[in-house]
């Protein structure tokens, strides 16, 4: 199993799920948890965590793939809401694997807790009094808590060390170290220091000012370490071995002053802390031991270095405390953690530790190659520009020779597979496309859609052969160019749409005019291609856009509805595509089951579409409002709509639409709203969650 996959960033959530579950290393039950999104804290959970809860917060759950620790190729949870981190470090982990990835190394793993002492009459006595009880104080320890020793864990060893406050007063303190196994250890080390104070007292008098644990864990010190051969370290513009000498300088940097080794160390847990809140642990208690740690030694210190290595490699190395755990209360609660967790794919909390520390390094990399060579700014913008990208495809498409429709189903959708009506709108303009000539085989465009395709395959290409057929065109010396203001498997009609456009700009190309129902023909071959046998419906409004109301019992009949204005609509996409021949076959075997019930609720729907023409035509939006959400609830009976399409009508209804429903095949896909008030509540509402969508008439 390869942790390397390229082109992550550009897939959609569904299609990047898709692939980790393909390269084995997320399992198909954790596929379908973030499908489902699952993985989330619900507000009863979190009440059992806390206190006074009344409501969870979110943040981004991310992957940086590439990676390989200890020989091991892994995936790496990431929760963090900072732009660039997780592109810098996959691409650090890509780059780190060209020679061979991380090492890292830890020796012990110790848990420290702290008894302090005071009113001592000779702190120096009772320090050596200590140390020689330091054999029977450990035996008593280790009475705490058996099932720890039951596990191979409990209290290997015990100092004392000898302070004096800021008075002169004397402080002796006793350290507890504590193999906690795959737990944090806080608690396990808290009770144990609670429960040998009072001995340790009647041994040596004084009395006990605090019992807890320390976070400064350097008995749990991480040691990651990584060779970058200088093959991997060319950059535009940068020679390798500059790049690597600039490294080596801000590193040195970081050594010499401590107002850059902060924000040197604020890199590193960029991608610890990430890590940590993926996997439930405390990084306030990780992000206090590294600084402490760094700031152990002669003044505040960079955690990671880097050096010339042989052959002249970079060479760095990251020594950090890491106490975490993979059992305990805020791991099992949280079904993100215990889901990050099996993403790390560790058995313990020794292997979580090693991911941490590698990723700290990678993340450090990352950093002082940007800020070594190019600058930070320019990742951060390109993100920027992502959140801000304005979408141009409108202005766009109204200037392409092939223009098509997409549709969105008011009412109908699986009635009509067994022969009910449906009532569906247009989408006008939604796709353009452009032929012109070109060099080499024939080349299929679609930013929109990611696709770039060369010849007649698929995704895209296959389903344009009936149109090289009707044209009597030759496959080869074109490029279509198609842009598109509607997503694709969205339930929208987006490859009748293509379909249609791409009809229309090859007989502009070829100086040709076709009529209507010519390219209606043609759109409907291209769709036997796509989906099997379709109903007609798409392409009939792809090509003709208008309102339709469409009944095919063995006969096709289509009803154009010719109306003055079109309802006020707003489409919603969900970030899950939806098959719509997987739903149909799915609904078939379900209705295979309980035939009536099924039929009954078809004949309900179809009645939902023949009574919504009078409303559409009367403008009536109250009554047609009311039949949609019966017909999402009828939708929902058959098991077509999903908890994202729920929450997504949920959102459209409390924003003030008076009808919502999921429309098209279902499974994934799209709502639809009918919202007679400005759309803009609406709009926003769906904006505010994260969900893009595309406004048929109202005021937007
Ligand atoms: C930003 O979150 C982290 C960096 O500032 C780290 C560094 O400067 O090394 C880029």
């Amino acid at each position: 199993m390869s942790s390397r996959l390229s082109g992550l960033h550009r897939q959609s959530i569904q299609h990047r799920i898709d692939a980790l579950a393909a390269s084995g290393l997320l399992s198909d039950q954790d596929a379908e948890r973030l499908r489902q999104g699952r993985q989330v804290l619900l507000p009863a959970a979190a009440d059992r965590l806390v206190e006074n809860v009344i409501g969870t917060l979110a943040l981004p759950f991310a992957i940086a793939p590439n990676f390989v620790v200890n020989g091991r190729d892994c995936l790496i949870p990431m929760v963090i809401e900072e732009p660039s981190v997780v592109a810098a470090l996959s691409n650090a982990g890509r780059i780190a694997r060209e020679g061979g990835g991380f090492e890292v190394r830890c020796d012990e793993y110790l848990v420290t807790g702290q008894i302090h002492l005071t009113d001592l009459d000779n702190a120096s006595a009772a320090r050596e009094q200590l140390l020689s009880a330091r054999d029977a104080l450990i035996q008593q320890a280790n009475q705490v808590h058996p099932s720890l020793i039951a596990r191979g864990g409990g209290v290997t060893d015990l100092d004392v060390r000898l302070l004096s406050l800021a008075d002169g007063r004397e402080l002796v303190t006793v350290h507890v170290f504590m193999n906690s196994v795959d737990a944090m250890g806080a608690n396990l080390v808290n009770t144990v220091c609670e429960s040998l104070a009072p001995d340790i007292v009647a041994r040596v008098g004084g009395s006990v000012a605090m019992r807890i644990l320390s976070n400064l864990s350097d008995r749990s010190l991480f040691t990651a370490s990584v060779t970058i051969p200088l093959s991997a370290l060319a950059m535009t513009d940068f020679a390798a071995e500059a790049v690597r000498d600039r490294i080596v300088l801000a590193s040195d940097v970081a050594a010499a002053d401590p107002y850059r080794a902060a924000t040197h160390n604020k890199g590193i847990m960029n991608g610890i802390d990430g890590v940590a809140l993926a996997t439930g642990n405390d990084w306030r208690a990780i992000e206090a031991g590294a600084h402490a740690y760094a700031g152990l030694g002669d003044g505040y210190q960079p955690l990671a270095t880097w050096s010339v290595g042989d052959d002249g490699a970079l060479v760095g190395t990251l020594t950090v405390p890491l106490r975490v755990g993979t059992v305990g209360g805020t791991v099992t609660a949280n079904p993100g953690a215990s889901l990050g967790l099996r993403i790390a794919g560790v058995d313990g909390a020794k292997a979580l530790g090693e991911i941490m520390a590698a990723v700290g390094l990678a993340q450090n990399f990352a950093a002082l190659r940007a800020l070594a060579t190019h600058g930070i700014q320019e990742g951060h913008m390109r993100m920027h520009g992502r959140q801000h990208a304005r979408d141009d495809s409108v202005s766009v498409i109204d200037q392409m020779p092939g223009r098509a429709a997409a549709k969105v189903i008011l009412l109908g959708e699986h009635a009509a597979v067994y022969g009910h009506p449906v009532v569906a709108l247009p989408i006008p303009d939604a796709v353009g496309a452009e032929v012109s000539a070109s060099e080499g085989p024939l080349r299929v465009l679609i930013p929109d859609w990611q696709i770039d395709v060369t010849g007649l395959g698929a995704p895209a290409g296959d389903l344009l052969a009936p149109i090289f057929k009707a044209f009597d065109v030759e496959p080869t010396g074109l490029t279509i160019t198609v842009r598109s203001r509607v997503p694709r498997a969205m339930g929208v009609g987006s490859s009748a749409a293509l379909a249609v456009a791409v009809t229309r700009a090859m007989a502009a190309h070829l100086g040709q005019t076709v009529d209507n129902e010519t390219v209606n023909r043609i759109a409907f071959d291209c769709e036997c291609v796509a989906h099997g046998s379709p109903s007609g419906v798409d392409n009939t409004l792809a090509t003709y856009a208008e309102p339709l109301f469409v009944q095919n019992d063995g006969e096709l009949r289509m009803e154009p509805l010719s109306l003055e204005a079109p309802p006020p609509v707003v489409v919603a996409f969900s970030g899950q595509m939806g098959s719509t021949r997987e739903q149909v076959d799915a609904v078939r075997a379900r209705r295979e089951l309980s035939p009536a019930a099924y039929d009954a609720l078809f004949e309900q729907m179809g009645a939902l579409s023949s009574s919504a023409v009078p409303r559409l035509r009367e403008g009536d939006y109250a009554g047609l409002g009311a039949l949609m959400n019966v017909c999402h609830g009828l939708l929902t009976a058959i098991e077509v709509s999903t908890p994202e399409l729920e929450s997504m009508v949920q959102i459209a209804r409390s924003a003030g639409a008076i009808g919502a429903k999921l429309t098209g095949g279902g499974g994934g896909g799209s709502i639809v709203a009918l919202c007679p008030d400005p759309v803009d509540d609406v709009v926003a509402a769906f904006a505010e969650s994260g969900y893009k969508t595309l406004v048929l008439a109202g005021d937007s």
